[in-house]
């Protein structure tokens, strides 16, 4: 069951959304070779609480940490810990944050002082990827179509999108319905109406898109080590089009 948000509840998710970004900004600029994933995650907390708002992750279904911290060929759910940033790496890092009992998710990969050309192009294709799927954040639209419309755009580069992990539904609870598929074909699933709210999150992998989880239970790495990169938005649908909601403007 899809819950559909008020004026009100999504003004609060844009509170969350807008301390999310300001943490978003402070671990990009904190990031440096030398740094553990530790250090980021206590930045975070640390910012998030000095802004009002709490970490969604923390004790989520037991995840020990604030954020998720995901290098190279980690995919999503990487724990923090004492692995410290190399120069010529990926870190895909995924924040939450609840505010007035809203939440608000969304992650971004970045460099490690200087990355190859093709890590620079596999992070840049992740980023539009979520932007071709915006554009189709249209009421009357169907929720597939943001799928297929992410999916295309990543194959045409040759990378491919994770299947075993999805975007979702957002608001009260971090994961609501629907699913949000980064693959498959358009004109399917529920009609995109306002008061939606969606976490769309592609994790395009430079390699397979199969992927595999480590026996901390959490880390998903991809199945041939090749590197991996995740963005993600909290994203409103409204009668005047996407709004999203994890940004300052
Ligand atoms: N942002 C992640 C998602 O949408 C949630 C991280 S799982 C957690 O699936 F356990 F770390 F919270
Ligand atoms: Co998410």
């Amino acid at each position: 069951m899809i819950i559909l948000k008020s004026k009100q509840e999504i003004a609060y998710m844009r509170e969350a959304g807008k301390i999310l970004a300001h943490v978003h900004e402070v671990l990009k600029d904190a990031i440096k070779p030398g740094l553990t994933t530790k250090e980021l995650d206590e930045l975070a907390e640390a910012e998030i609480k000095k802004h009002g708002a709490e970490a969604a992750f923390k004790g989520y279904h037991g995840y020990p940490a604030s954020i998720c911290t995901s290098i190279n060929e980690e995919v999503v759910h990487g724990i923090p810990g004492l692995k410290t940033l190399k120069d010529g790496d990926i870190i895909s890092i995924d924040v939450g944050t609840i505010y007035k009992g809203y939440y608000a998710d969304a992650a971004k990969t970045h460099p490690v002082g200087v990355v190859s050309e093709e890590l620079q192009q596999l992070m840049e294709v992740t980023r539009q990827s979520f932007y071709e799927g915006l554009k189709y954040c249209m009421e009357g639209n169907r929720l597939s179509d943001i799928s297929h419309a992410i999916q295309s755009y990543v194959e045409s580069y040759g990378f491919s999108v994770v299947r075993d992990l999805v975007g979702h539904g957002i608001g009260q609870n971090m994961h609501e319905d629907p699913q949000v598929p980064n693959y498959g074909s358009p004109g399917r699933g529920p009609r995109l109406v306002e008061g939606m709210v969606l976490a769309i999150e592609p994790m395009v992998n430079m390699g397979t898109h199969l992927v595999e989880t480590l026996q901390d239970n959490w880390t998903v790495v991809t199945a041939d080590g090749k590197p991996s990169a995740h963005y993600e938005h909290t994203v409103a649908i409204t009668k005047d089009g996407p709004m999203i909601l994890t940004s300052f403007s």
